[in-house]
């Protein structure tokens, strides 16, 4: 297993390119589950949950072939139509198998996810709006397995507006038998990619960017080549890297709506913003506390809360950040306290007292986005911290260390 050392207290400055978006080219690869033509996708990022889905994909008889920066798939000749559990219970959007599986085979069989480190995160919306959409479902043996005669569409109303949830039923609802309404849609960034992915081969999905999506089933798909959207959660963290490091860091590739609520809680609390129509730079002098509750887009993101936490130990004043969308995703504030930050828990709210000294210590991920806040602390405490456990950070951030070594960070990766 790796670690990494950071030696913290050096300015971050520069620019750093942001990968393509994880959590859009998740639900976009297992779409391709839709179309018997071969897809084509440009600047995958090479990361473990990218890994995971291929061989998933490959295990279902998804064809991939990678040239350069090029991957295409083809799931003309699928062979299987399960999801197994040792696949499953490493990552859990391993679900949004079901809807693409279901609507264009009538059946599927997948592993339930069970709980994570974040949260018990179960899918009843995926799988009541399914059976709505005419699926019958059945839990067995730790599988939902489910079959149809064929999907209807029909108006479906999401008890809460789950990202993963508006994906599977977008997809099962693109070769369904008429139109679908997905009321209380999620209106996340990487909702509208993958409706536009969709579309590209030939979907006809409406109502993108609002939270009532129009879906109007078709017979076929079509042969398709698409890139996903800038990574917003690894531009945040890029950005508040440089933040809490007092330096300036530009971020490139990224469309700065995608982080408008995070930009507008960088500048409350003091930060300089600048940005073009695919970058955003911040900088600034004195960073001030910070209010702040996570919800669902265009709230600020869970995603983000993290690294939030992290930055505002270095920001004065007492800043409460209260988290909506996840049970338990306060794990990373015991390792914070580690490194000396003075955080306390108060049911979901951080009550987080400003510009502790932190001190560099080891310390040990637990999730992905919590493993980024200990990177951004590290950067900012004295001396050298080693982040135990970095295969958490591996599924979410490519190149991590080339990326900050190259704003100047003083980080290294070494094997246990
Ligand atoms: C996705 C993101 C994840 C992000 C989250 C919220 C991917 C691969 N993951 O996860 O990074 O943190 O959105 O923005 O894109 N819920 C239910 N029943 C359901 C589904 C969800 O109760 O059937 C609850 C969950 O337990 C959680 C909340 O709804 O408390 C949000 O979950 P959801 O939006 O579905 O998140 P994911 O799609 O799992």
């Amino acid at each position: 297993m790796d670690k990494l050392l950071i030696t913290g207290q050096k300015q971050l400055n520069g620019k750093v390119t942001i990968s393509k978006s994880k959590n859009a080219y998740l639900p976009i690869l297992t779409g391709v589950l839709l179309n018997p033509e071969p897809v084509h996708f440009l600047n995958i990022p090479k990361l473990k949950d990218m890994d995971t889905t291929c061989k998933l994909l490959s295990k279902l008889g998804v064809k991939i072939a990678v040239e350069g920066n090029r991957t295409s798939l083809c799931a003309g000749d699928i062979t299987s139509c399960e999801a197994t559990y040792d696949l499953v219970k490493t990552m859990r959007a391993s679900i949004l198998v079901l809807g693409p599986l279901l609507t264009r085979f009538h059946r599927a069989k997948v592993s339930l996810p069970g709980g994570c480190a974040i949260g018990a995160r179960p899918i009843d919306i995926h799988l009541s709006n399914l059976e709505k959409l005419g699926a019958k479902i059945v839990l067995h043996a730790g599988y939902v397995e489910a079959f149809t005669e064929g999907l209807i569409g029909t108006k479906l109303v999401l008890s809460f507006p789950s990202v993963g949830a508006t994906e599977n039923l977008m997809m099962a609802a693109v070769l369904a038998k008429g139109e679908t309404v997905i009321e209380n849609a999620a209106m996340e960034p990487e909702i509208d990619d993958l409706a536009n992915f969709l579309n590209s081969m030939g979907a006809k999905v409406s109502g993108i960017g609002s939270n009532i999506l129009h879906i109007e089933g078709v017979k076929s798909l079509h042969e398709t080549t698409y890139e996903a959207i800038g990574d917003r959660i690894e531009a945040a963290t890029y950005l508040i890297a440089g933040l809490i490091t007092g330096g300036k860091v530009t971020v490139l590739g990224v469309n700065p709506d995608h982080l408008d609520s995070v930009l507008a809680v960088l500048k409350d609390m003091g930060t300089n913003v600048e940005v073009t129509n695919d970058s955003i730079t911040v900088s600034a002098k004195n960073l001030k506390s910070a209010k702040v509750e996570t919800s669902p887009f265009p709230g600020f993101p869970t995603d983000i809360q993290a690294q939030l936490v992290a930055l505002v130990t270095q920001a004065s004043g007492t800043s409460i950040i209260t988290e909506n969308i996840f049970e338990n995703r306060f794990m990373h504030v015991s390792e914070l306290l580690r490194l000396g930050a003075k955080i306390e828990l108060k049911g979901n709210s951080a009550i987080i007292e400003g510009v502790s000294a932190l001190q560099g210590a080891p310390v040990m991920c637990t999730d992905l986005r919590a493993s980024a806040a200990l990177i951004i602390a590290a950067l900012a405490a004295k001396g050298e911290s080693e982040i135990h456990r970095i295969y958490h950070l591996d599924r979410g951030y490519e190149n991590l260390e080339a990326k900050l070594s190259a704003l100047g960070a003083q980080v290294q990766r070494v094997r246990e």
